[in-house]
């Protein structure tokens, strides 16, 4: 296992927008999350609208000097039964494989755990994605099952599978490391 490198969570500011606009326009990370590139405009608009909304959580992810590179968010909040839906996009590339998405999504468990006071967070990854898998496995989610769905701009079959991890597997964790 490779050694955790620190990413520090901070909110998501507008100053942001425009680098997270230039990776939501590229068509690789977008299958790799499922999805189709868009236009900074609709970028910005999605974003906009995330800071806005009460059952959304979107954080910046910065490394130790600050530079944005990538970020986190919790949606669908449901507070009354304690569930939300985690995504994560690390933008540059040579950010993946440092162990950087492993410490984002244990500090976005934390506050969605600690601070919101959620219950359980699931996610929904495309299975040919074996460093997102990976990685969420790393942070405790479990696999609950799997859908195929037409995906992407040339709506290609691809399998999807849904991740959770309930409060008390997190705490758990927490308390044997
Ligand atoms: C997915 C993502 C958040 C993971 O963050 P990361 O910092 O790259 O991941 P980590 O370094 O914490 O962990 C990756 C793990 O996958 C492993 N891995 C990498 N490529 C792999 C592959 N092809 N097959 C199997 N495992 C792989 C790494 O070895 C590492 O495991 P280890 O710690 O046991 O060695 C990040 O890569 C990313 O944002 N990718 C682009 C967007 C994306 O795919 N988002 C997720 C959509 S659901």
């Amino acid at each position: 296992m490779q050694q955790l490198e620190r990413a520090v969570l901070r909110p998501l500011e507008e100053r942001d927008l425009d680098r997270i606009a230039g990776w939501d326009s590229d068509s690789e990370l977008a299958h790799m999350m499922g999805g189709v590139p868009i236009s900074i405009e609709e970028s910005r608009g999605r974003y906009l609208k995330m800071l806005n909304d009460r059952n959304s959580l979107v954080m910046a992810i910065v490394d130790h000097s600050g530079r944005l590179i990538g970020d986190i968010e919790l949606t669908e909040i449901a507070w009354r039964s304690g569930d939300a839906e985690l995504s994560i996009k690390i933008g540059d590339p040579a950010y993946r494989d440092r162990g950087i998405g492993e410490c984002a999504v244990r500090e976005m468990l934390f506050i969605a755990f600690e601070r919101l006071g959620l219950r359980r967070v699931y996610l929904r990854v495309c299975s040919d994605n074996l460093r997102a898998v990976r990685c969420y496995k790393k942070c405790g989610f479990r696999r609950e099952g799997v859908v195929k769905r037409r995906l992407g701009p040339d709506d290609q079959v691809r399998v999807v599978t849904l991740m959770t991890i309930l409060r008390s597997d997190f705490m758990n964790m927490q308390a044997v490391s």
